[in-house]
């Protein structure tokens, strides 16, 4: 379907959703349990109102920002997911394509369906990259995998995700088949990094794809041991992603300048479901250690469909905004240009000046109609007095 069609990002999920096999499109959509958690991660952006000051020259705005200082075109990101090549055979390096088009971050997974050499083989000279590390059992593995991104200038920081020790009960990716003609996936398709032995290939057997990517990931991770453990396999910096809680915010912070930032997310609601949206997490460090702020850099995903959703994030203290289903939606949907669409801003493009297109367009796009309505041109300038949050504030 032609990608100039879709206005929003619910238009591009009913798209995806047509294209891929039943197997790839459970394990992409689900979530842990009643899924509340993946549905709220989003209501709450539907509870904050956003209080636009009027008499403002708006002419102008840009979403120019920075992650551990490197540059970027826009503060949305695409957070690390899985088999990408689940959704598009272009995969993970796909998605690199149409991040390169829009100046945004991309973070790797551990799982993705490619090699990193692969994804970031025609990165352009200021593309960033993460690289997302489920620490193995084998810690051998994981100590191979580092070695490797150690050598790769793209890559320029590493994100530990803590929020799935152990997989969530993601029912509609146990319930759905590997087998039978609708619900095969592509045959082939596996975590490119996972040894045999430890990793579904998801064309065989049955059961979640999710609770098969898991086998081998080490529950035992601990603040102290493994922060060591990582500081002797590599001096790049570390994120630490799915942080649910103001304590941990402030543990993490302790651990700076290993440290530098973390990432306030509950999995997509894949992990603990009822676990709070990123949205609290970030009011919750506000009121108790607001410090946090000055000492790392605080990150958040989970639930972003509209560009005023990032707007609101990114006025509660956010430095950047990722999206796991979007893109994987973008690319199940159009392949690199799916996922440009998702991320797409019109006009310029960002490194070249050149036009990409005049269509109305969706999430940089969004964000950048929210901010001006506002009053603002960058984003360094969003903050509290943007939000109304009067209703969520905490005791
Ligand atoms: C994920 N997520 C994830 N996170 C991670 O650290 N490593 C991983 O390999 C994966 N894999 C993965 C696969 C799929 C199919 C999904 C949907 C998600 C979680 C992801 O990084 C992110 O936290 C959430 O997806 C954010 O929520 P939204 O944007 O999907 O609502």
């Amino acid at each position: 379907p032609p990608m100039e069609n879709i206005l929003n990002l619910d238009e591009m999920e009913e798209i995806a959703a047509k294209q891929i096999s039943k197997k790839a499109w459970a394990y992409y959509y689900s979530a842990s349990d009643d899924m509340f958690s993946k549905s709220f991660n989003n209501a709450v952006y539907r509870s904050i109102l956003l209080r636009p000051r009027v008499f403002v020259d708006c002419t102008k705005c840009d979403l120019d920002t920075t992650v551990l200082g490197y540059n970027l075109k826009t503060p949305i990101y695409v957070s690390p997911a899985a088999m990408a090549r689940l959704g598009h055979p272009s995969g993970e390096a796909g998605i690199a394509e149409a991040c390169r088009k829009f100046g945004a971050m991309q973070i790797i997974s551990n799982n993705a369906s490619m090699t990193p050499e692969q994804i970031v083989k025609d990165a352009s000279p200021d593309q960033v990259f993460g690289w997302q590390l489920y620490a193995q059992i084998d810690r051998k593995k994981s100590e191979a995998m580092l070695a490797r991104i150690n050598k790769l200038k793209a890559i320029k920081f590493i994100v530990l995700t803590l929020d799935a020790p152990i997989p969530g009960k993601r029912e509609d990716d146990e319930r759905t088949g590997m087998t039978g003609r609708k619900a095969a996936v592509p045959s082939g398709i596996k975590a490119a990094e996972r040894s045999a032995d430890d990793t579904p290939n998801p064309t065989e057997g049955s059961g979640g794809v999710g609770q098969q990517l898991f086998a081998g990931t080490d529950p035992s991770l601990t603040w102290t041991k493994t922060l060591a453990w990582l500081a002797t396999q590599t001096d790049l910096p570390i994120i630490l992603k799915g942080l649910q809680t103001h304590e941990d915010a402030y543990l993490a912070s302790l651990h700076a300048p290993q440290v530098k930032g973390i990432i306030l997310s509950n999995h997509g609601g894949r992990a603990m479901d009822t676990a709070p949206p990123a949205v609290h997490t970030l009011l919750e460090i506000r009121k108790y250690c607001p410090e946090v702020f000055d000492k790392i850099e605080v990150h958040v995903d989970g639930g972003i469909r509209r560009g005023t959703d990032a707007v609101k994030a990114l006025c509660l203290g956010a430095k950047s905004v990722g999206l796991g289903r979007a893109a994987l939606y973008g690319l199940a949907a159009g392949g690199v240009e799916g996922v440009s669409r998702t991320l797409q801003s019109r006009l310029f493009d960002p490194w070249t000046g050149d036009l990409v297109t005049n269509a109305p367009v969706v999430l940089n796009d969004e964000m950048k109609t929210c901010m001006r309505l506002l009053g603002v041109e960058r984003v360094d300038q969003l903050g509290l007095q943007h939000v109304c949050i009067l209703h969520l504030l905490l005791v």
